[in-house]
């Protein structure tokens, strides 16, 4: 199927598209909002070029995907802003760290973790630098041998929201297969941040097997990695991608806000 009403443009061969043909500073059609669902689920994370967006512009784009959320973590590098629903990820030269520099989905510590983010970036560094990378959960499933499928199939894994945000922070247990809530396909769905072991086995055997998947998640085969430009959005789903944010770039300013659209129930367990 085509797109009509906005144009999509594949930025890696597994994973992202780039948007065009739309305004997000404007109202948009029934039309263009069906098909920007439909690229969503199609390639798991979409960018837009040249969007200089207001708060209400994202709160207004991002809702048409569902309701709102707020993060559930405690101790959080990003802020709050005078928008509850609006998070400010800023870095400069007194940043001692940034938020996301490991392979992860966004608070899968949650019980409904969020359905997906929308980071809107309005100043990036001059000269490159900054870049997201976003690797696809369904390609990284779809390579596992017959034999592994079988083997992880109806584990479940801890998310220790704890490791990440401190006290405070919600602990959830998920299958490590799980099932896309909307196009039914199954993931592999734990990461190095909040997964701190599967629970059906033991310690060494759950360690071992976690390294091998989150080796096996990031793989180069299925990431794209994001250049920004000032005025930029990616909008990634977090049921079947993990993203990371690469801090090279300090003591330049890497500046923006992000909104986070709520899941609709709990990640329910894949099956052959
Ligand atoms: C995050 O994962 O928390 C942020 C991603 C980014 O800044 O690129």
């Amino acid at each position: 199927m085509t797109y009509q009403s906005i144009s999509v443009t594949p930025y890696s061969p597994k994973i992202g598209a780039e948007i065009g043909n739309v305004d997000l500073t404007k109202p948009l059609s029934k039309e263009q909002i069906d098909e920007l669902k439909r690229a969503f689920l199609e390639f798991q994370v979409i960018f837009f070029r040249e969007q200089q967006i207001s708060f209400e512009d994202q709160i207004r784009i991002a809702s048409q995907f569902g309701p709102l959320g707020k993060h559930v973590g405690v101790n959080t590098i990003s802020k709050t802003t005078d928008n509850p629903l609006v998070r400010k990820f800023h870095y400069d030269e007194t940043s001692k760290r940034v938020s996301g520099e490991n392979f992860h989905s966004d608070q899968s510590c949650a019980e409904v973790p969020p359905l997906g983010s929308m980071l809107y970036n309005h100043t990036v560094p001059p000269h490159g630098g900054g870049d997201t990378m976003f690797s696809s959960m369904y390609s990284a499933y779809e390579a596992l041998s017959p034999k592994m499928k079988q083997y992880l199939e109806g584990l479940t894994a801890t998310h220790d929201g704890t490791r990440v945000f401190g006290p405070g922070t919600p602990i959830s247990v998920h299958p490590v297969i799980t099932k896309h809530p909307d196009t039914g396909r199954n993931v592999i769905f734990v990461n190095t941040d909040f997964t701190s072991h599967i629970n059906e086995v033991s310690r060494e055997e759950s360690n071992s097997i976690l390294q091998f998947l989150y080796a096996h998640c990031n793989r180069a085969e299925w990431t794209c990695r994001f250049r920004w430009r000032n005025h930029s959005i990616a909008f990634w789903d977090n049921r079947c991608t993990h993203h990371k944010a690469i801090w090279d770039y300090w003591p330049n300013v890497r500046s923006g806000y992000r909104v986070q659209v709520e899941g609709t129930s709990a990640p329910e367990a894949g099956s052959l």
